[in-house]
């Protein structure tokens, strides 16, 4: 029993193949509906009993034969392509760095930078609390009972805790005074940057933004010190000396007296121009402390007193980096960024914290 003379050379012929198809065409010669094994298989039956099963054996034989072959051949051909493939992706480490651009610090966190840095001067030190408030911090303790109008000025997301107790996502950064003011004694003197959330949304609203809020407790603070420390604040902060400013009568539950802070602005083929103008714009909010809320905190009301401010840090950036569509601060597009984020690098940038 031997094979048919040309079984050594098919197996030549297909291991020399470079490519899948040239496997496949000798596959068909020999393996195909027409081809030449199962053509010669057609005309077994025209032999004798003896030479039908001889010849048989050695066609069964070639056809293993070819199929072990093509299929061998067909995984090399497979394995130096990816090898090749592989080859060509090779990363070449030396190759200078050409795309890839620096990361740039948001301007949200650059104005946290530097509201901190210039609080920093003046002696503050920065406190922090967490996302989800009692409604006693965000509210009772600030003289905001339940069915208070002021709750409805402020939309809330209303979170259940465990035991089906509500809690809320805290609607400002107001409650970090009532923890700092529950578990320090004064003199305090702080200021809180942080996130909070309200249920709005619209061009000028994002449901969740930024806040810094500020709190001095001591035995004389006064309406002078307030008005003084936010003027300091805002001149240093737009890098503007002689801004223009007013301060307005207004109400908070958790201060009396309240007031609000603008600033003039003018605008001129669509630049807003800070500090100048006889135009107004609404900063901040700030007032003395309202005893009412220092009792509901532990301290005692006829020996202390203080003022407090707060005001959105979406706001002061946009003004001081001439930022005119809020959405693109919560976007995250890198290209945004890149145009007005600042470089990490910069040291005058960075607050000394
Ligand atoms: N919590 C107020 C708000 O979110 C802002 C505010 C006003 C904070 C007056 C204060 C303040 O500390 O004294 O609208």
């Amino acid at each position: 029993m031997s094979l048919p003379v040309d079984a050594v050379d098919v197996k030549k012929r297909i291991e020399e193949c470079k490519s899948l198809q040239d496997v496949e065409s000798i596959r068909l010669e020999y393996l195909g509906k027409k081809g030449l094994i199962p053509s010669e298989m057609k005309l077994l039956g025209k032999l004798s009993i003896d030479e039908r099963k001889l010849k048989g054996q050695e066609l069964n034989k070639l056809k293993t034969l070819v199929e072990e072959t093509v299929n061998n051949q067909k995984t090399n051909i497979e394995n130096k392509e990816i090898e090749k493939k592989l080859q060509n992706e090779k990363i070449d480490v030396t190759l200078p760095q050409q795309e890839i651009t620096d990361g740039k610090i948001h301007p949200i966190s650059q104005t946290i930078f530097s509201i901190i840095e210039i609080f920093g001067n003046l002696n503050y030190s920065v406190e922090a609390g967490p996302d989800i408030e009692s409604d006693f911090n965000n509210f009772s303790a600030l003289n905001i009972p339940p069915h208070h109008p002021a709750r409805e000025m402020q939309d809330t997301f209303y979170v259940q805790n465990s035991d089906g107790e509500d809690n809320v996502l805290r609607t400002h950064t107001s409650p970090v005074q009532v923890r700092t003011m529950l578990k320090t004694k004064p003199p305090i003197k702080i200021i809180v940057p942080g996130r909070t959330y309200r249920s709005d949304s619209d061009s000028t609203h994002t449901p969740m933004f930024h806040q810094v809020e500020g709190l001095v407790v001591n035995k004389d603070a006064n309406m002078a010190d307030l008005k003084s420390t936010l003027i300091t604040f805002l001149k240093e902060f737009f890098e503007i000396d002689n801004l223009k400013y007013r301060f307005r009568p207004s109400y908070f539950p958790f201060t009396e007296p309240s007031a609000e802070m603008d600033v003039a602005f003018t605008k001129k083929n669509n630049v807003l121009k800070i500090g100048e103008g006889d135009e107004w714009l609404e900063i901040l909010g700030c007032g003395m402390v309202n005893p009412k809320v220092l009792e509901n905190c532990n301290i005692d009301s006829s020996v202390y007193q203080g003022f407090a401010f707060g005001m959105g840090i979406e706001r002061l950036s946009m003004l001081k980096y001439g930022i005119t569509d809020m959405r693109g601060l919560f976007d995250l597009n890198l290209k945004w960024l890149d145009h007005y984020g600042f470089s990490p690098l910069d040291l005058r940038n960075r607050a000394e914290v």
